[in-house]
């Protein structure tokens, strides 16, 4: 299975962590990180990396025939809540780099694109619990229109034009190696940065906000099964649903005070509850599940004990 591959957003919270993983398959020589900026050291320094401007089509396709590449994973996106601050920037960036990465997979320079989606799809008229594959969707935030839109495209490239791309909706994303930037989701992360810390958290979210959520692994795991997985048995080409596990502030709260029995959350919800209210609690991911036979390996505990054990090491050296 030989494959040439270029991550665009590599320094990124998923990025970094699929190209560390990507290389362990590949191989290093394989496998080139892009991003705009130098900004993530441990990427930059790791391997091959270039800068590569998502919204610019020739300085992806300069890195693409520079390498021959043949695969693209596009991470590079404006998340939920810096989208709501920028929405022209975030549609912008998340719609141009999409069309650059499918003009390019059309004209045949690359054969397979990986391209992520969200549970931002997802709108308060969209049933919460257990939300179908197939069901109303009217994302109320920038970032979940350019996530919808970008599905409608995604399966339009493969019906119309043979594109090879795959696409996951992925929950929240719970790691521990990179920060999360500008997304709702992303309290799921910093509680645990200031657990180790400070013992106490002070969470944008209220305490009984539940959301789809997943650990890194799980994430990493799912993004190369589906791009593994043959031909024939990836049925749907606009995005899948994708759940590991759902939870409250509350919850991951409690998690925590089982390995910290002194830590502390005070609840301070900003304009970021208005955007968790519109997504779903929890996600029905049955079509995974049976085409390409996802499944998730990590509950609530094992995430905490993971996160505070890689943290305190991170914190206490
Ligand atoms: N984690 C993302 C966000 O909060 C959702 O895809 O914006």
């Amino acid at each position: 299975m030989s494959s040439k591959i270029l991550i665009i957003g590599a320094g990124g919270q998923i990025g970094s962590e699929l190209t560390f993983k990507l290389r362990t398959i590949y191989g290093e020589e394989n496998v080139i990180a892009s991003d705009i900026s130098y900004n993530n050291e441990s990427i930059v320094n790791s391997g091959l990396f270039e800068i590569v401007d998502a919204q610019d089509y020739a300085s992806i396709k300069i890195c693409v025939e520079k390498y021959n590449i043949d695969t693209i994973y596009l991470m590079a996106a404006m998340l939920s809540a810096t989208g709501e601050k920028y929405p022209m920037k975030a549609w912008d960036l998340n719609m141009s780099s999409l069309f650059n990465v499918l003009n390019l997979a059309r004209a045949k320079f690359i054969k397979k694109v990986f391209w992520p989606s969200s549970i931002a799809v997802f709108g308060p008229t969209t049933p919460v619990n257990y939300t179908p594959q197939y069901t109303v969707m009217e994302p109320s935030t920038v970032y979940g229109i350019t996530k919808q839109v970008g599905e409608r495209w995604c399966e339009y490239y493969f019906n119309k034009y043979n594109v090879d791309v795959r696409s996951l909706r992925y929950p929240g994303i719970i790691s521990w190696k990179t920060l999360p930037g500008g997304g709702t989701t992303d309290y799921a992360v910093e509680i645990y940065h200031e657990a180790i810390k400070n013992n106490q958290y002070e969470c944008f979210l209220k305490a009984d906000t539940e959301l789809p959520m997943m650990f890194m692994d799980d994430a990493i795991k799912a993004t190369i099964n589906i791009m593994q997985a043959p031909d024939d048995t990836i049925k749907i080409r606009s995005s899948y649903n994708l759940a590991a596990i759902s939870f409250t502030p509350e919850s991951i709260a409690n998690s925590i005070k089982q390995r910290l029995p002194d830590f502390k959350i005070t609840y301070n919800p900003d304009y970021r509850q208005e955007i968790a209210n519109s997504w779903p609690k929890n996600i029905n991911d049955s079509y995974a599940r049976q085409d390409w036979k996802w499944k998730h390996d990590f509950n609530l505990d094992e995430i905490t004990e993971e996160m505070l054990t890689q943290l305190s090491k991170n914190y206490n050296q």
